[in-house]
């Protein structure tokens, strides 16, 4: 059985600043975008067949051209994303077609460096009969629930807390089903299948795969980026 793989790369990337979107922003010489497009690909084992990118409107045909050289034999879409996240995921998915196809990842553009070990992971926890799956990995600060206005409500036990990655990894029929209904400020995808009552399974996510949100996080990316080319 094969991959099919959902990128959102749409996102303005406001908390990162700059000129251009988030998932067009260089490092190494190379975008964000292309780098994790590189990623998945290395991770052979999970057989990738077909990859769906959500682009900023307009600029899905210039898209396609830049990133075909980097997806080998991989059937490549570029879509137009949409406001929200969860929206440009819901428009890749409508190009997904499901015969053949018994995992469906979703992967952040802003997730550059994601260890090709991890991603395959996610797919062989699918492949042994998970609906869903998230790569987690323990969180280091205390974290509370705060109200409106600031002050602290409670403090979960840490250690029953995780922070969450991405690729997430979804049966086909399973993920359509979770974008059928209102998205409702879901901030993953997971959340969605969650809400459906579906048990979703965790598997070890890595430290490389940490997301590209604030300017500091570059500084991080291309120190990783040297030291993988030392
Ligand atoms: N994304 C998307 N469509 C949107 C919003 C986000 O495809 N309407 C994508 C981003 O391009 C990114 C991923 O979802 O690859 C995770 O989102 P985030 O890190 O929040 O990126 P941005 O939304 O671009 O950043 P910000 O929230 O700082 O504006
Ligand atoms: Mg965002």
């Amino acid at each position: 059985m094969s991959t099919a793989a959902i990128i959102p790369a749409a996102g303005l990337g406001l908390r990162l600043g700059g000129e251009a979107p988030k998932a067009f922003r260089e490092v190494g010489g190379d975008s964000l975008l292309v780098h994790a497009v590189r990623g998945l690909l290395a991770a052979s084992a999970i057989d990738l067949r077909c990859l769906v990118v959500a682009v900023p409107a307009g600029t899905e045909q210039d898209m396609h051209a830049r990133l075909e050289p980097f997806v080998g034999s991989a059937e490549l879409h570029c879509v137009a994303g949409g406001k929200e996240r969860t929206d440009s995921v819901r428009n890749a998915l409508e190009v997904i077609d499901a015969p053949g196809i018994d995992c469906v990842l979703v992967h952040d553009a802003a997730r550059p460096f994601v260890p090709p070990d991890m991603i395959e992971r996610v797919v062989f926890a699918i492949r042994a009969g998970a609906s869903a799956v998230v790569p987690v990995l323990p969180v280091t600060d205390t974290i509370k629930r705060v109200d409106a206005d600031g002050k602290v409500v409670d403090t979960p036990e840490r250690s029953s807390l995780v922070a969450v990655q991405t690729p997430q990894g979804f049966e086909p029929g399973l993920l359509r089903k979770a974008h059928s209904g209102p998205a409702d400020g879901a901030t993953d995808d997971a959340m969605l299948c969650e809400r459906l009552g579906v048990t979703v399974q965790t598997v070890l996510g890595s430290e490389d795969a940490f997301k590209i949100t604030r300017p500091r996080d570059l500084l991080l990316a291309e120190a990783l980026l040297n030291e993988r080319q030392a």
